[in-house]
């Protein structure tokens, strides 16, 4: 009985390769395994790609509610956006991916793990770091390994029998539920404009001339509702925002991206869920945490946002990072209005039991009961230090 090698298959060019490969190149019997975490594809249609291409076994696992639930929603909590633009929806999927892998790995007792991932991207270091901290077996990579670019993956499917879809793509496209990614084709020219066809998720001319207004509740940071509709759990509240804010214009993100092995590349994006509830919880945070941890958390969310890109989810220091994120959200509770206009994304309201804003202290009409006089003396101490420091310099420069 031959080896078994297992492969986290999508049905697309690269891991359609990788399978024959493993067939052919390592006398392997292939075990794939489909992670739907919302990229809208049938099941069937890959699972019959996948028995065409002569596999021992083929896995479906239907990861969406998990993926929503403890990924995108600490990623939410996290106010996570590589490089402030990027929402990580592919960086996310890749851990629950691998993992789903690694499971299965173990149930099959194969003696191999592969991936389809190339060299030059973040998913192979996302995929080979998430498969290493549970398993020593082999890792083979073959787009990596031999070099392949397109062409030659082309090349390789037709002499192999692959069957491959005629027309050629325009892009590369990753999704799930938490965004769409989009790169290659004219995208790679970082001055042109991406063409509405790059869209399918954000529609883009013929916005509605009426803003749309949407009320997303959160408790202890975890969105729980929108417009008191009812909502069961995250992943529905994300695959309502998709729709609704997609619509309106919502959720395109274009931005030149640093890659972890140094390169850089256009990418776009559609992520009209992300681009709401991001704004709208960090906006909440604001109101419910003191200055000292509203700064400090800033710091917390970049570093969270870049270990995940980088393919470091197993890192201990995110599990660090991950317990001050929980414990700063036991405040965030509260609702968050958002005005949807022409593409637009705005807050114009937020309420919360836990507010740290006293209108009555704070305001500029009469009454008042913040005693302005208490801060002459607050100003002097506050300053005291550069008001020294400055005096002492000046003496300097005149003393020269
Ligand atoms: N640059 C993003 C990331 O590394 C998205 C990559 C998406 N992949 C694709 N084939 N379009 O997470």
């Amino acid at each position: 009985m031959a080896e078994k090698g297992i492969l986290a298959f999508s049905g697309g060019l690269d891991t359609s390769v990788v399978v024959r490969y493993l067939q052919e190149e390592h006398g392997l019997d292939v075990i794939t395994v489909t992670v739907d975490v919302g990229q809208n594809e049938s099941p069937e249609t890959i699972e019959t790609k996948a028995m065409d291409l002569g596999v021992k076994r083929h896995y479906h696992i239907d990861a969406r509610t998990e993926f929503a639930t403890d990924y995108v929603v600490q990623a939410i909590k996290a106010n996570a956006l590589y490089q402030n633009k990027y929402c990580l929806a592919t960086a996310l999927a890749r851990p629950l991916i691998a993992e789903k892998v690694l499971e299965i790995a173990e149930k099959e007792n194969v003696s191999a793990l592969a991936h389809g991932c190339t060299g030059k991207g973040n998913d192979q270091v996302r995929f080979d770091l998430t498969l290493r901290s549970g398993s020593d077996l082999p890792i083979i990579a073959p787009i990596r390994d031999k070099n392949l670019d397109r062409t030659a993956e082309l090349e390789y499917a037709q002499k192999h029998g692959i069957a491959i879809d005629t027309v050629a793509k325009k892009y590369s496209i990753d999704q799930n539920l938490w965004g769409r990614a989009i790169e290659g084709g004219t995208l790679e020219d970082p001055y042109s404009e991406p063409p509405d066809d790059a869209f399918v998720w954000v529609r883009t001319g013929d916005l509605p001339d009426k803003p749309t207004y949407i009320n997303i509740s959160f408790e202890n940071g975890i969105p729980t509702d929108v417009d008191g509709l009812g909502m069961k759990g995250p992943r529905q509240i994300i695959e309502h925002l998709n729709t609704r804010a997609g619509a309106v214009g919502v959720g395109i993100v274009d931005h030149i991206e640093d890659r972890i092995v140094g390169l850089k590349s256009r990418e776009v994006y559609e992520t009209p869920a992300a681009s709401c509830l991001i704004e709208a919880h960090s906006d909440l945070e604001k109101m419910v945490h003191t200055s000292y941890t509203n700064k400090f958390k800033r710091m917390v969310d970049t570093e969270w946002a870049h270990l995940v890109y980088s393919g470091l989810w197993q890192e201990p220091l995110r599990r660090c990072l991950d317990g001050f994120i929980d414990k700063s959200q036991e405040p965030v509770t509260g609702t968050v209005r958002l005005k949807l206009y022409k593409g637009n994304v705005r807050v114009v309201g937020r309420r919360s039991p836990n507010s740290l804003y006293d209108p009555k202290r704070s305001t500029y009409g009469a009454g008042s009961t913040f005693d302005q006089r208490l801060s002459t003396g607050f100003v002097e101490l506050w300053g005291m230090q550069l008001t020294e420091a400055n005096k002492l310099q000046e003496k300097r420069s005149t003393k020269t």
